[in-house]
């Protein structure tokens, strides 16, 4: 009988509410979120599918607390590469753009607090600029870049839900 109990409640504790553990290295916890900060060398889109390839999703910041905290663990870090994060511009004909971030289930949340570098965002029609990455050198501000091969190339964060 007191196996069962203590059966019972481990099988409890496996079910119930997520643990640290479900965080744990490689990936990090940072605020609420539960994140893989990868170094690499690739495009916008291809930080986009090397995310869902993992199972995970480029990581989204709807509030200026997430993203904040996630700035301070890059300038921390200091490894001198660009991370693309999961906001996209999907109006180009609209002045300034119409910026979302793209959720796990492709749900689309509109930026709501813009922390884009003095300048930025500043693609246009003809010259396209409509992912966007905590940019090394300008202290992890973000900045609008060139999704595909040819524009700036990074590392990325995708994210987990959990
Ligand atoms: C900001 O994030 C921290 C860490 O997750 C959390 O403790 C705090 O409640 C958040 N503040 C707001 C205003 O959301
Ligand atoms: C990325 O590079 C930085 C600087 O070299 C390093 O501190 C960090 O651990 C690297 N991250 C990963 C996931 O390899
Ligand atoms: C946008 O501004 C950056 C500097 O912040 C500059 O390097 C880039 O050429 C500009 N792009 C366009 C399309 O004006």
């Amino acid at each position: 009988m007191r196996f069962v109990v203590f059966f019972a409640s481990c099988l409890l504790t496996l079910k119930g509410a997520p643990t640290a553990d479900q965080c744990s290295f490689p990936y990090r916890r940072i605020g609420e979120g539960c994140y893989l900060i990868i170094n690499d060398t690739v495009s916008g889109d291809a930080a986009f599918a090397k995310c869902l390839h993992r199972g995970l999703y480029l990581a989204t910041f709807e509030t200026i607390n997430e993203s904040m905290l996630m700035k301070f663990e890059l300038l921390k870090m200091n490894a001198g590469v660009h991370y693309f994060v999961g906001g996209r511009n999907i109006n180009r004909y609209t002045s300034g753009g119409d910026w979302r971030w793209i959720k796990k289930n492709g749900d689309m949340v509109k930026m709501t607090y813009f922390a884009f570098d003095d300048g930025e965002p500043n693609g246009s029609l003809s010259a396209p600029q409509d992912c966007m990455c905590f940019y090394a050198s300008r202290k992890y501000t973000f900045h609008a870049v060139w999704c595909e091969n040819g524009g700036v190339v990074g590392g990325y964060i995708c994210q987990r839900h959990i």
